[in-house]
């Protein structure tokens, strides 16, 4: 049996190990630092994820048979690079192959150098040229990027001219993303209904997973600020065979191809945002990494073993396994504490979870909890826990999921009453 080490603390964590606890390969599952639900399932350490040197002395300690490497921090900062001079087998890219999420100009320089679709961009390192920039495209709305990571808040969508200056200057002249906003994108706006497509990749065969839809904005209508995610729902109907296969020839394979003519061989998780423009599917982003809380709809949508595909990839010999899916639909609505993505209390007493965490019909993951010291569970972030169900069809799933939902209380809790209203649309 495989003893696995999966660093992160998340809902995404939280799946991928619920997942990888259904391989009849798998013996012990051990976490860091994960949260007071991930506890339950797996034994938890106090490394912090974007520890690199912390978790390879754990690993030598614990000595697990793989190490799951799961945020993006961690990947770009070269964990696995680490893990794998150690000798450890691993799942992730390593940090040459995680810059296609770690700088966004790296990424639009790829696609522009190899024809992969996306938005038209230019690129600044002062705030004067960008501003002059702004005025002469003189188009609104106008999009803004960080290049490094911001803990997914380094994308602002400016409605007009001074609304564009400030974010100009916020993150160059204040670097208010530090490091990661001292270089900046501005990039055409673009329309449509955004799909996200995680992939398995181990740099000669892509088998992308089954699409999903995010929510990323707080409140109903897709109202208010930008989050981590709300709820996500799989699979997302606008993404069409037709629009798949379209995505496999002109995004999917060219990406893996351009990531090894580059040497920077992407192996693990690639991650899709796209935008399903009138002019065809365009990238918005790349993410080197299992999304969240796409991963809390995908995995369970998956008819496979976890660990052969990860066990597969690190061996560069995907194209041996039978990636298959479920049908049906899965659903997950995500539960977060009152003011988030803003500031917000931890430490709140919830009622309504099992002593595992957990609800009848669904699969609550965890997300930001922890246990108190006589075993009850606490809130401890901003997006507190997700709660799944997969269903016949979307509106069972979200039937399901939002029943769990009901059961569940703590102060302040806010989640959206309408995750999967536009999927139901289009099915309809
Ligand atoms: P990202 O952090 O890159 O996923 O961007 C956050 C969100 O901003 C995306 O999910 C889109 O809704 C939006 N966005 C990013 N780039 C563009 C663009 N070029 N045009 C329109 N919306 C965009
Ligand atoms: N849900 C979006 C992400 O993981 O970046």
């Amino acid at each position: 049996m495989k003893n696995i080490l999966v660093v992160g603390s998340g809902g995404r964590e939280h799946a991928i190990i619920m997942k990888l606890a259904q391989s009849s390969h798998v013996g012990k599952i051990y976490c860091t630092p994960g949260n007071g639900g991930i506890s339950k399932y797996a034994e938890c350490f106090s490394v912090a994820a974007t520890d690199v040197d912390g978790v390879v002395a754990l690993a030598k300690k614990i000595k697990p048979d793989m190490v799951v490497v799961a945020p993006d921090d961690p990947l770009v900062l070269g964990m696995v690079d680490a893990l794998q001079a150690e000798g450890f087998m691993t799942f992730g890219p390593k940090a040459n192959a995680a810059i296609i999420e770690g700088s966004k100009v790296f990424s639009k320089e790829l696609m522009k150098k190899y024809n992969i679709p996306t938005a038209f961009y230019e690129v600044f390192t002062d705030s004067e040229s960008a501003v002059a920039y702004l005025k002469k495209q003189n188009s609104y709305p106008a999009v803004i990027k960080a290049d490094g990571l911001a803990l997914g808040k380094g994308v602002i969508i400016a409605q007009n001219e001074q609304e564009a200056v400030e974010a100009v200057h916020d993150m160059i002249d204040e670097l208010k993303f530090g490091k990661s906003s001292a270089r900046i994108v501005i990039e055409e706006f673009l329309t449509g209904p955004e799909v996200s497509v995680l992939s398995f990749t181990d740099g000669k065969t892509i088998v992308p997973m089954i699409s999903s839809m995010d929510h990323k904005r707080a409140f109903d209508g897709d109202l208010g600020l930008n989050t981590g995610g709300m709820g996500t729902v799989s699979p997302n109907p606008y993404y069409t065979k037709e629009i798949a296969e379209q995505c496999m020839k002109s995004i999917f394979i060219p990406t893996v191809n351009a990531m090894n003519a580059e040497g920077r061989t992407f192996e693990g998780c690639l991650y899709f945002g796209l935008m399903l423009t009138p002019n065809g599917p365009k990238v918005i982003e790349y993410n080197c990494r299992f999304g969240d809380p796409e991963t809390q709809v995908v995995l369970p949508m998956l008819d496979a073993d976890l660990y052969e595909i990860f066990e597969a990839i690190y061996n560069h010999c995907l194209d041996s396994i039978n990636v298959k899916w479920h049908s049906g639909s899965c659903a997950c609505v995500v539960m977060a504490s009152g003011g988030y993505p803003q500031s917000y209390p931890k430490g709140i007493e919830m009622s309504g979870l099992d002593d595992m965490g957990q609800v009848e019909n669904c699969f609550v993951y965890h997300a930001g909890t922890k246990l108190s010291a006589n075993g009850t569970f606490l809130t401890n972030g901003g997006r507190v826990i997700g709660v799944t169900a997969c269903g016949k069809t979307l509106q069972n799933a979200l039937d399901i999921a939002y029943c769990g939902v009901s059961k569940i209380s703590f102060d302040g809790a806010q989640f959206r009453k309408d995750i999967g209203q536009k999927a139901l649309k289009a099915i309809n």
